[in-house]
């Protein structure tokens, strides 16, 4: 390590401590796990001042999937243009920021090495605090950038691409694992039924627009069951949705895509939505939280408020734009990191494998 180097560390955990007893700080962050480049400035870990997402989705959906590699080279090229842009919305430079912040991990290495070398390269530049932030923590962080007055303890559905747990949050940062997937995410069987439909990646958001159009009694999925009380499992449902279709395209019957679609999503709905409410009533939560991209999902939304509102939980999600990936959720949850004290050296990696807890 050089001297400027433990110069920058000494300066930034000084700074970090004069944050903490203030109890304010402007944070700007960046995300790059998978196949969004964001950045956002966020405001003592609620207020959203700016937010830029660049999406590569069309890049990537001529191959029904994120390739990393190209993942990685438009991160690249978009990083320094999100966060300039980010800066530019809320009205300030690099040197008004207290601390920046990224995410590292989980997420594609090469992609999630783009943002932390980005931002590493920013604070070392700007002599600010640099905070590392999970990316599951940072989905659930997004409903305190939703819900200002959200505190915990609560229990919240972290569903998305990569992941599907029901975690407690018993305070900021710290987290009990109450459930997790056996096999696919959430999002994993959404984007794979959709593409039984043709419907080209990410297929999630158009398999829930779809569905919309179609009765969901149309295909006979089965009830799920896994061997923990509040665990998931999706391939069963997916490989019997495609057994179901296969069969009714061999007896040469004509099922309606929207019907197959409204199947599904009610099936993986039901799953998510029982099995979080029961883990919510039966660890004596009072608010149930959704998180991640598949809670932008309008059947999970309405199934959720139907089942809170019967089991006399409070219900709190973020905005669709908030649940899909985004750099605000980064900066919240960086924000309580920091009031821990919790910041990182130059040295800092990517983790691809991180987990919550
Ligand atoms: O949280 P996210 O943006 O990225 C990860 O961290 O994985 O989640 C992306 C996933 C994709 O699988 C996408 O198809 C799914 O969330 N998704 C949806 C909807 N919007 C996004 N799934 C079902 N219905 C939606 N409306
Ligand atoms: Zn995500």
């Amino acid at each position: 390590m050089t001297q400027a180097e433990t110069g920058y560390e000494q300066r930034a955990r000084a700074q970090a401590e004069r944050l903490r007893q203030a109890g304010h700080a402007t944070i700007l962050a960046i995300e790059s796990s998978c196949d969004e480049t964001a950045a956002a400035v966020v405001r003592d870990g609620r207020e959203v001042v700016s937010s830029v997402i660049a999406s590569q989705i069309p890049l990537h959906a001529m191959y029904g999937g994120v390739v990393p590699e190209i993942a990685s080279r438009k991160h690249v090229e978009s990083v320094d243009p999100v966060v300039d842009e980010a800066l530019r919305q809320a009205g300030i430079v690099l040197a008004d920021v207290d601390a920046l912040a990224v995410t590292y991990g989980p997420g594609l290495v090469g992609a999630l090495l783009i943002g932390v070398s980005a931002a590493k390269a920013l604070a070392y530049a700007a002599d600010k605090p640099l905070v590392p932030v999970n990316h599951i923590e940072g989905h659930v962080s997004a409903n305190y950038v939703a819900h200002p007055e959200l505190t915990p303890p609560f229990v919240c559905l972290v569903a998305s691409g990569g992941h599907s747990h029901i975690v407690r949050v018993e305070d900021y940062g710290v987290y009990t694992l109450l459930g997790q997937t056996m096999d696919d995410a959430a999002g994993e069987a959404f984007d794979k039924a959709a593409r039984v439909l043709g419907l080209p990646y990410p297929g999630g958001p158009l398999l829930d627009k779809l569905s919309r159009e179609g009765d969901p009694t149309a295909l006979p999925l089965p009830h799920v069951k896994t061997p923990g009380r509040y665990d998931y499992s999706f391939s069963g449902l997916k490989t019997a949705l495609i057994n179901a279709v296969h069969k009714l395209r061999q007896s040469g019957r004509d099922v309606p895509a929207a019907d197959i679609a409204a199947s599904f999503q009610h099936a993986a709905v039901e799953l998510l939505s029982e099995k979080a409410v029961l883990a919510a009533t039966e660890t004596g939560a009072t608010t149930l939280a959704l998180a991640g991209g598949v809670a932008s999902n309008t059947g999970l939304r309405a199934a959720m408020e139907d089942k809170c509102r019967a089991a006399g939980l409070r219900l709190v999600m973020p905005p669709p734009i908030l649940c899909t990936d985004n750099a605000a959720m980064i900066g919240s949850a960086a924000f309580y990191r920091l009031m821990r004290g919790e910041i990182a050296g130059l040295e800092l990696n990517a983790e691809p494998s991180m987990r919550l807890v």
